[in-house]
């Protein structure tokens, strides 16, 4: 079975049931997404449940005043994301006519949404095939792939970048992205990884040349 599958497969078995996995609602789908950067699902669960009561459409965000966003975005820490937010809404409001995009390269032009967000977004709501990068699935391919280039370079973010989207092609872009995050905060973790239960044990660089520990390479800045 090739990698890809075995992601897929083992994340069918092992998915967490999350909220925003049951839709295809691009803005539930942001909203979960900002929320989840630099915050655990444990601990942006509430506040996703929160923001998606207070405001059930982007519309009724783009109507929230900056100070009730940051009143409900309290404790979250990294208050400029709670204002990138509300200027985020807006902007769907003004130039999309409160339709929150689906396509890449209209969501990359929304200030506020980088590119991870704008893959995201675009693959889980309508399944475009763009590959998402973040800290798992850094860590999942440079441990698999034993891709040693450090993940804060720009070489190495542009040869992770390729790898990752060449994978996700012929694949279920939505599933897949989903997988292979899902497979990184699980099983493929920064810290004492259980290898001994991994499927893809038997092909994995870095459990062949015992570099589980030392991948991925982080140059300090
Ligand atoms: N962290 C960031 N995005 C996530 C997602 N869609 N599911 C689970 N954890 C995440």
């Amino acid at each position: 079975m090739s990698f890809q599958s075995e992601i897929v497969n083992w994340y069918l078995n092992h998915k967490r049931d999350l909220p925003w996995r049951g839709t295809t609602d691009a803005y539930i789908i942001w909203l979960s997404e900002v929320i989840l950067q630099q915050t655990r699902v444990d601990q942006g669960l509430p506040y996703f449940n929160n923001f998606l009561q207070n405001y059930p459409t982007v519309l009724d965000f783009a109507s929230a005043s900056e100070t009730q966003v940051l009143k409900l975005w309290q404790g979250l820490g990294y208050y400029s994301r709670g204002r990138n937010m509300l200027f985020t809404a807006r902007q769907v409001r003004d130039l999309h006519g409160g339709v929150f995009p689906v396509r890449y390269d209209q969501l990359i032009k929304l200030k506020g949404i980088g590119e991870y967000t704008a893959a995201a977004i675009a693959s889980f709501s309508s399944n475009e095939s763009k590959a998402v990068l973040d800290g798992n699935v850094f860590r999942v391919l440079s441990r698999y792939f034993g891709i040693e280039s450090p993940i804060n370079s720009s070489t190495g973010k542009k040869q992770f970048a390729d790898l990752a989207q060449s994978l996700i092609s012929g694949q279920q872009p939505s599933v897949y992205n989903q997988a292979i995050m899902e497979f990184g905060a699980l099983q493929c973790k920064p810290k004492s990884p259980n290898c001994g239960i991994c499927p893809v044990q038997d092909s994995c660089f870095a459990q062949k040349h015992h570099l589980v520990g030392t991948l991925p390479v982080k140059l300090n800045k």
